[in-house]
């Protein structure tokens, strides 16, 4: 078992003007080194679960631990500087330039200027931000700028953990997956442990390791990865969260490696019309591909045999798309439906040819 970055111990927080708890009796870890996303309805206690791992809250009871340390025994202020932490609303301070918001942790733990300089445009470098927005104030940024500054200013001082409330909330469909692509390309390379919150469960299902879905009270209906979620709802309050085509969207989680592919009609070029004529006849197809010694150099249709004694007189036809084992199933059913075999060629790099994916094979996956 991997070790636990965070776990919370039947946690519970009542607020003092309040009768229900804003989270009640919640247990779970996140392991170092993943990204688990909270999807659930607005008020059902996201943000304070969040606030209650840097103390920004703290716990009616129940315990949290954080890299093998109580939060109850560590300084708030150490604390929550050794987390990054996007707040929902992003709340960049609006009367200090963007450089200045950036530098707020590295300040604090005392920096030199040139260190928080470097850093600085490291930061804005991996954000894709412009070094000339440095200058300006939070007002003068766009909502997609600024959402990239809050993550930047979270990421200033590199820690291992961070908490992510709603960062990409304020852009467009547009911004918003360009700034999803990127938080996996950064996650990929720096691998911190993250908590992610979303009201899109779309966002969930491409940026989770594990999505916890909540209901009032911070209550776990499920906590599995994006594919299980999408595979077998655990109720349905999880099937209405999930919403609609549920069967799709888990196709956009399964790469083509993950499942068994069909060998397909496959002939050398150095194989007689007959024995092409014989492939065809086999799979029921009117189209064979052409191999040689493993490099897929096209196909031959039936039609192309007529009046030729060899297959090395007829040029193989290239293909207009093939998939890789690295696609995904999502992919693959594009290429199906939009070529004229309705089948998907897969090869490897270098046109290694490694089978054939149809129809029927992906939509067993959409149903099981
Ligand atoms: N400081 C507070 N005092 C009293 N009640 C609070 C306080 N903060 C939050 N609550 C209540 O606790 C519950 C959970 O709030 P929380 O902000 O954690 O929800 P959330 O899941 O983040 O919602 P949203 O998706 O709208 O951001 C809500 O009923 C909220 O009204
Ligand atoms: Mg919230």
């Amino acid at each position: 078992m991997a070790d636990s970055m965070i776990s919370l111990r039947n946690v519970s927080k009542r607020f003092a003007n309040s009768t229900d708890a804003a989270v009640d009796d919640l247990s779970m870890d996140v392991y170092a080194g993943e990204t688990v996303v909270l999807v659930g309805p607005s008020g059902c206690g996201k943000t304070t679960t969040m606030k209650m791992i840097n103390r920004l809250v703290e716990p009616t009871s129940g315990t949290i631990v954080v890299d093998g340390t109580d939060v109850r025994k560590q300084d708030p202020v150490e604390l929550r500087r050794g987390i990054g932490y996007v707040i929902q609303s992003i709340g960049l301070m609006p009367h200090r330039t963007i450089a200045s918001n950036i530098a707020t942790v590295p300040k604090l733990l005392g920096w030199d200027a040139a260190r928080i300089s470097d850093r600085t445009r490291e930061l804005i470098a991996m954000l894709d931000l412009d070094p000339g927005l440095l200058a300006r104030y939070p007002s003068e940024l766009s909502g997609g700028q600024r959402q990239r500054v809050g993550v930047a200013r979270a990421l200033a001082t590199d820690p291992p953990v961070m908490l992510m409330d709603e960062p990409f909330g304020a852009v467009d469909p547009i911004v918003r997956a360009r700034l999803q692509d990127q938080f996996l390309e950064i996650q990929k390379k720096l691998n911190k442990t993250i908590v992610f919150v979303t009201h899109d469960i779309d966002e969930a299902i491409k940026l989770a390791d594990r999505i916890a879905i909540l209901n009032t009270g911070a209550s776990i209906e499920q906590f599995a990865p994006p594919e299980e979620i999408l595979r077998e709802p655990a109720n349905d309050f999880v099937e209405r969260f999930v919403g609609a085509e549920r069967g799709l969207k888990r196709l956009a989680l399964i790469k083509v490696s993950e499942i068994q592919i069909e060998q397909g009609p496959v002939c050398s070029p150095r194989d007689s019309v007959a024995d092409a004529n014989e492939e065809m006849e086999r799979f029921g197809f009117d189209w064979v591909s052409i191999v040689d010694d493993g490099e897929l150099l096209g196909w031959i249709g039936q039609r192309d045999l007529e009046g030729r004694p060899r297959l090395t007189d007829i040029t193989p036809r290239p293909f207009s798309a093939y998939v890789t084992k690295e696609s995904t199933l999502r992919h693959a059913l594009d290429s199906i439906v939009s070529s004229r075999t309705q089948v998907a060629v897969v090869a490897e790099e270098g046109q290694r040819y490694a089978g054939i994916l149809t129809l029927e094979r992906i939509s067993r996956e959409i149903v099981s």
